[in-house]
């Protein structure tokens, strides 16, 4: 078969590695998947594809325009798919200097590459050529409780490094299409949650540390709101978009799910009540603690998808009680990942996170 593979960036993450296992249950080209193999990608996401000659993967920097332009030669995808990124807000307040670097230094020579490839292809491969975009609701800001939720064409109004380094990537994929005219497509998303999430981010590190009896540290009052999508939902988006959404739009992805923190952590401790009892205390909410909060911590998030529902037909299929109870089973399934990824690196970073909390 002569169909063109497509280059995912990120694809051992948390969001990638969802994307690249629907992406070849689902469809019939391959993926050449770029990975730098940071603490937050991890090989055993894919190991279900061990056997799958539609899969290569590639360990690597998106910041290496060298190699980035060797794999575009050499495998010819007819489009690239960027998720690798420093994700996490927290890290990105102890530490910066990398979100700047792959987020921003990253992406612009990712797009150097895919611009240096593309603008040699034949004219009709040209057309065809996609470079798409993962970002993120939060290059947005914060919301007040009676705002209206983002539209794409909200003002670009980042608080953390993560979110401006964001932003900065945002832009430069901006001014790719604008300026040479390279069809690029962004997606700005809500907060996903699902199986393979490092246990960093709020839902898995609930699970875990009520699993492991520890505590439930909720920053501030717990009243941040966050509009949660589940991963399997936003994948389908992205592919779609990729498909059918137009070059030079973005596109704004959420589940329609907002909570606040509070609602979130006391679900997750409702399921496992139900599922897997501590018999040290009557109900695992009582493990709730709250702790200093976030510098900077934006109040709330919500996203309104009616483009991508309108232009493409998307929707999500899970809402947040039936997305939530697949994750906290995956997670229940799946001991032998979390004991894997609670390695040392994950002990100092809860050490250098939780310390003065
Ligand atoms: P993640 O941190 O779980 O995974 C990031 C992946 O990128 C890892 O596999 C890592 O090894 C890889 N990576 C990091 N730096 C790299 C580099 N320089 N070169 C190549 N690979 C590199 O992140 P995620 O949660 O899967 O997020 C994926 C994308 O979605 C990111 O761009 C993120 O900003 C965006 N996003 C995530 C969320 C969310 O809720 N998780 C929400 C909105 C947007
Ligand atoms: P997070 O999963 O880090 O995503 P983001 O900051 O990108 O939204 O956090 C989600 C929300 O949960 C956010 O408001 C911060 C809060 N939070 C806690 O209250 N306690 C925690 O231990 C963590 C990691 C997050």
């Amino acid at each position: 078969m002569n169909e063109r593979p497509i280059l995912v960036t990120g694809g051992a993450g948390f969001i990638g590695s969802n994307f690249v296992l629907q992406w070849i249950a689902a469809e019939s080209a391959s993926v050449v998947n770029l990975d730098k193999l940071t603490y937050a990608g991890n090989p055993a996401n894919l190991a279900g594809l061990k056997d799958e000659p539609r899969h290569v993967f590639v360990r690597g920097d998106i910041a290496d325009g060298e190699t980035v332009v060797r794999l575009l030669e050499r495998h010819r995808p007819r489009a690239v798919v960027n998720f690798a990124a420093e994700s996490h807000v927290d890290r990105s307040i102890h530490g910066p200097a990398e979100f700047v670097q792959t987020n921003i230094v990253g992406t612009f020579a990712l797009l150097e590459a895919a611009r240096s490839y593309w603008s040699a292809l034949p004219a009709a491969e040209r057309g065809a050529f996609r470079f798409l975009h993962v970002s993120s609701d939060e290059i947005y800001g914060s919301l007040a409780a009676s705002d209206p939720p983002f539209t794409e064409t909200s003002p670009c109004a980042p608080n953390s490094p993560y979110a401006a380094s964001k932003a900065a990537s945002d832009h430069l994929v901006r001014s790719y299409h604008h300026t040479y005219g390279l069809p690029t497509i962004t997606t700005n998303c809500s907060n996903n949650y699902g199986p393979h999430q490092f246990p960093e981010k709020l839902i898995p590190l609930m699970i875990v540390n009520a699993l492991g009896r520890k505590g439930l540290p909720v920053y501030g009052d717990g009243g941040n709101v966050r509009d949660w999508l589940y991963v399997a939902d936003h994948c389908e988006a992205v592919r779609l978009a990729l498909a059918r959404g137009r070059p030079g739009e973005t596109y704004n992805i959420g589940g329609n799910a907002e909570r606040t923190n509070l609602e979130v952590v006391h679900s997750i401790c409702s399921i496992l009540d139900e599922l897997r009892p501590n018999p040290l205390v009557n109900h695992h909410s009582s493990r709730i603690t709250h702790v200093p909060d976030r510098p900077g911590h934006d109040r709330r998030y919500a996203i309104d998808s009616a483009k991508i529902r309108g232009e493409l037909g998307w929707r999500p299929r899970e809402d947040f009680g039936t997305g939530l109870r697949k994750t906290v089973q995956w997670y229940l399934d799946n001991a032998e990942w979390v004991k894997g990824v609670m390695s040392g690196e994950y002990r100092s970073w809860v050490d250098l996170n939780y310390r003065n909390r």
